[in-house]
């Protein structure tokens, strides 16, 4: 018996995220599509994943552009975040909800101003249900100051003032 697809969208709501637009080239213009199916897969070599919707435009320009931004969202982004979360040919508004890109060495369009972002090359793809995971390798990455925009339970959340909890020393190995 499977799980009904609310009881796990309700689920996986509990896993707080951040957010990230994945931006790809679109015939000289700039794609974007908000995403939080996003993580890290290997250090050697880096590889990280992301989901994307068959049905999302991003779905076959990332299968025809083979390099792609994974941008991740400050707190104050989120307009960028809604902006991109609908699916329209061309993003004419982008400018308006806050979004101005540039472009790397590789013409890969990177937002100017998030928290981070990673500029990758597509390295393989896999058929997951109606999703598609393109897994990219990562060729460069910049990262800047600020807090990040969350999601959870369905709605945008920013982390607290409170100071951090201590460091996640389970990930230092051998130390
Ligand atoms: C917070 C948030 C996270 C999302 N994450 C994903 C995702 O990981 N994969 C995906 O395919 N769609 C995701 N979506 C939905 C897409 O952003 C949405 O379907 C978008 O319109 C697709 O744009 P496109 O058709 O121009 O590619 C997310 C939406 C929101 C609001």
């Amino acid at each position: 018996m499977s799980v009904a697809q609310n009881d796990f969208r309700n689920a996986m709501g509990c896993f707080a995220t951040g957010v990230t637009v994945i931006t790809v080239d679109q015939d000289g213009e700039v794609h974007g599509m908000t995403a939080n199916a996003f993580c890290s897969v290997s250090l050697d070599p880096v590889l990280v994943l992301i989901c994307v919707d068959h049905r999302a435009r991003t779905h076959a320009h990332l299968h025809s552009r083979k390099r792609f931004g994974i941008n991740v969202l400050r707190s104050d982004q989120q307009a960028i975040s809604e902006y991109y979360a609908s699916s329209v040919e061309n993003h004419e508004q982008a400018e308006a909800a806050g979004a101005s890109f540039q472009r790397t060495a590789h013409g890969t369009p990177v937002l100017q101003g998030g928290l981070a972002y990673l500029e990758c090359r597509l390295h393989s793809t896999q058929a997951a249900g109606d999703h598609t995971i393109f897994i990219g390798e990562v060729e460069d990455v910049v990262v800047r100051e600020g807090e990040p925009l969350l999601f959870f339970r369905g709605h945008y959340r920013k982390t607290s003032e409170a100071q951090p909890g201590s460091p996640a020393s389970a990930f230092k190995g051998s130390e």
